[in-house]
């Protein structure tokens, strides 16, 4: 392999901003560019870019100036917010990839692309969630991923472009502001039980979830890209996990670190979100392929979250 020059579109969203530090930690400054909305200001020590990722010519100037090798796409509407404008949603998820695996072939560029737990559907099996399976989302979000999902797979198997591609779980950060989408209750909670002792679940305490702390997704991103293509036996997109729980038992599991905490739950038009995805998910492909292993179960991602999202609180950061 080369040298490296990596893009990241959403590059300041809750996988965007831990995966910039962690690729900083490899590559130098300036062999790492992001895109970034015009509205948002620069926060990194990389390059920034300032268009839309929509843009074709935008992306087309910026890979070629860059002479880019590596693509992470990661900038999407999550669940909610798709639900809210579907249309936005399609030309933004659906679209913004179109243009990136256009671009990709083209130039030759190794791409990333999230898929998500949002793939599946109510038809498909709840518990332990093959790889293989029913695919019937029924939100706009899950629609937009199944599709770039199987475009990816196309663009594989007809151009020979090397795609790679995670069903990202629930994931929980504290770098970056949660997003709009359904498992991030469970990332509120913590800035809610550090601020105000207590939280109101938009979910019902009962509805399990597969969820992952940032940095085992992270390093399942990392290792899933520098695995050597042979290895690869899936295009679509790998079932990825690590823990899955309920907001009761994430509850419970703060209150062991902070008693006075307390939750109540008034489900809203997110829980209807929650109950078409699945609880666990069989990842053993991930784990054969490119020896996938999760490090934080619910206890030590708990105490990790309560620590960092404190440290921020006290610094006044968002
Ligand atoms: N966290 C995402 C959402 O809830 C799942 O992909 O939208």
């Amino acid at each position: 392999m080369g040298k490296r020059k990596i893009l990241v579109t959403g590059a300041f969203g809750l996988v965007g901003t831990d995966l910039v530090s962690e690729l900083r930690k490899k590559y130098s400054a300036k062999d790492i560019v992001v895109t970034a909305h015009n509205t948002i200001r620069d926060g990194f020590d990389v390059i920034v870019e300032h268009g839309d990722v929509t843009d074709e010519n935008f992306l087309e100037k910026i890979i070629k100036k860059h002479q880019i090798t590596d693509v992470y796409h990661l900038a999407g509407l999550l669940s909610v917010g798709s639900e809210k404008d579907p249309q936005l949603a399609w030309r933004i998820n659906l679209g913004g990839l179109k243009t990136v695996l256009d671009l990709a072939v083209k130039y030759k560029v190794k791409v990333f692309w999230p898929s998500s737990i949002a793939a599946f559907g109510p038809t498909t099996p709840k518990e332990n969630t093959p790889q293989h399976t029913v695919l019937e989302p029924t939100t706009m979000y899950g629609v937009n991923k199944v599709s770039g999902e199987l475009l990816c797979q196309y663009y594989n198997l007809r151009y020979g472009l090397d795609v790679r591609s995670l069903r990202y779980p629930g994931l929980i950060a504290y770098k970056a502001p949660p997003g709009d989408g359904t498992t991030e209750y469970s990332v509120h909670i913590f800035y809610a039980a550090l601020k105000d002792k207590k939280y109101t679940c938009f979910l019902d305490k009962n509805s399990r979830l597969p969820m992952m702390f940032i940095d085992d997704a992270i390093k399942g991103t990392l290792q899933l890209m520098a695995a050597p293509p042979e290895k690869i036996t899936i295009r679509t997109s790998y079932n990825f996990a690590a823990i899955n729980f309920t907001p009761e038992e994430l509850v419970a599991e703060i209150k062991k670190n902070m008693p006075e905490f307390t939750c109540e739950y008034k489900p809203d038009h997110r829980q209807k979100i929650a109950d078409s995805w699945p609880k666990s998910l069989d990842d053993s492909q991930a784990k054969k392929d490119w020896d996938w292993k999760p490090e934080y179960d619910l206890s030590k991602m708990t105490k990790v979250m309560l620590k960092e999202v404190s440290k921020k609180l006290r610094s006044g950061s968002k």
